[in-house]
């Protein structure tokens, strides 16, 4: 093939014996950066752009080395381009293409700049990239919540603590919840997205250049926000990488959160939702099966985030200034966190709008459980009772409940007053479920009326 690299190794020529087959393997990373070809040569155009501007380059030189970059990209994108492990990684291989392609000009490209700054760059490149692919994804969730946060604004089921029957609320404000913790997520990923967008081209190897370089003009090529302060931190600074991972770490946490009660409440046991049949799997051997694969899957996959999280902090930690080797081990953790967000994030926006809200099962479910046990407490409080009497007499009255297999609402007056004759006729009132959750009237609360006005806070924020 055409496009067979002729050269040695770029960097050997200090060397007296070639590298050992294994090492040269063992050493290499071009199996996993060549993900980053397209911020590698959008980062040379710059960096070419700006030699150019400064004198470095003459005009040909540069259209050369563009036209030769374009070309290699094309050839990438065809899948005509071969990778090379003799090359290293994706910085080399495509330099030497480049040189194969359009010659002794190709060699010129690297002219003040190192692999060092050069690999920071295309992280950091690649990164931004896939914040502004991932965000779209957080934001289409979101949506999704809030949808079904105002379809099933009314809709009862009970709420838990210790995954007891604690006190109803509403379906449409449980989503609500979910909705919140994206949006934290949505907020730190904004935050991550600001110092992942800072220009590290220049600082060369560790200690910058003595070419009379633009880096505020490379920066403006690229979009950066801002040029690194110091070339010692530009090279070895991988803060956003770990930003970006703990980003990840906490919203499959999340993710792993709403997949347990997705996986929960699917169960023959809970029936509050069905998820379509498109998001489940059936067992081989089991006839009556459905599972929740995804939400299991998503709940799963929250564990190899985590290392990853814990890997690159290892990596980083004790490093001394500036580059070093170690630093090529960011790349895969980073990658899978990449591709583990996107798909569990994927997954989920097109799951949550599409899941069946089974509004019975959650109704009946909120009745079993005295779920309005402390409603009655705090109608005894309005009736002048102290709250820890209230709630005595309500124990008392589930108590009764229990042994019966009566709700508190199924009660007569009568059995009621027995337990504290201060309960009159409008205890049915507090004793219901709608009337429970339509009491919790106030900003945050469960009421209908309080999701409606959640919803509609959220679609401006989506806005
Ligand atoms: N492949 C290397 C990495 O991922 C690029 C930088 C190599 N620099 C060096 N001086 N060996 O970090």
């Amino acid at each position: 093939m055409s496009n067979q690299h002729n050269q040695e190794k770029l960097s050997s020529a200090r060397f007296s014996e070639s590298t050992d087959a294994f090492v040269e393997a063992f050493t290499a990373s071009i199996m996993f950066d060549k993900r980053m070809y397209k911020q590698d040569i959008q980062g040379s155009i710059a960096h070419a752009t700006m030699l150019n501007k400064v004198g470095i380059l003459n005009e040909q030189e540069l259209a050369d080395i563009k036209q030769g970059l374009n070309q290699v990209q094309a050839e990438i994108e065809a899948g005509d381009f071969s990778w090379s492990i003799k090359q290293e990684d994706i910085h080399m291989n495509i330099e030497a293409r480049l040189t194969d392609l359009i010659g002794i000009t190709g060699k010129k490209l690297h002219t003040g700049r190192s692999r060092n700054d050069q690999v920071a760059t295309d992280i950091r490149l690649y990164i931004r990239d896939e914040i502004d692919a991932i965000l779209p994804e957080l934001k289409r969730l979101q949506e999704g919540l809030v949808m079904l946060a105002e379809r099933e604004a009314d809709t009862i089921m009970p709420g838990f603590t210790h995954l007891q029957t604690a006190q109803p609320v509403t379906f449409g404000h449980h989503m609500l919840a979910w909705f919140e913790m994206i949006k934290r997520d949505v907020e730190r990923l904004v935050d991550c997205r600001k110092r992942a967008n800072t220009l590290p081209l220049g600082s060369a190897a560790l200690a910058g250049t003595t070419y009379p370089i633009d880096r505020h003009f490379t920066a403006e090529l690229l979009g950066f926000e801002r040029v690194s302060e110091n070339s010692l931190d530009g090279v070895s600074d991988r803060d956003f990488a770990i930003e970006f991972t703990h980003f990840a770490a906490t919203l499959m946490m999340h993710l792993s959160r709403f997949s347990e009660e997705l996986v929960l409440w699917s169960s023959a046991q809970f029936q509050f939702i069905d998820l379509p049949d498109r998001f489940c799997t059936g067992s081989s051997i089991m006839p009556q099966k459905k599972n929740p694969d995804v939400p299991e899957l998503v709940r799963g996959k929250t564990g190899r985030v985590y290392g990853h999280l814990m890997s690159l902090l290892t990596l980083m930690k004790s490093q001394p200034l500036a580059y070093n080797k170690d630093n090529q081990e960011d790349k895969e953790p980073l990658f899978d966190t990449v591709d583990t967000v996107k798909g569990s994030l994927r997954a989920f926006a097109d799951m949550v709008p599409a899941m069946i809200v089974k509004k019975e099962m959650t109704y009946e479910a909120a009745k079993r459980g005295f779920s309005t046990a402390t409603d009655l407490a705090d109608y005894l409080v309005g009736k002048g009772l102290a709250f820890r009497d209230s709630h005595e007499v309500v124990g008392l009255a589930v108590a009764h409940g229990i042994k019966t297999g009566q709700d508190l609402s199924e009660m007569s007056l009568e059995t009621l007053q027995g337990f504290c004759d201060q309960i009159t006729d409008d205890v049915y009132e507090v004793l219901t479920l709608e009337g429970s959750v339509a009491a919790r009237n106030h900003f945050g609360g469960t009421a209908p009326d309080q999701v409606r006005a959640a919803v509609t806070r959220a679609k401006e924020y989506l806005a």
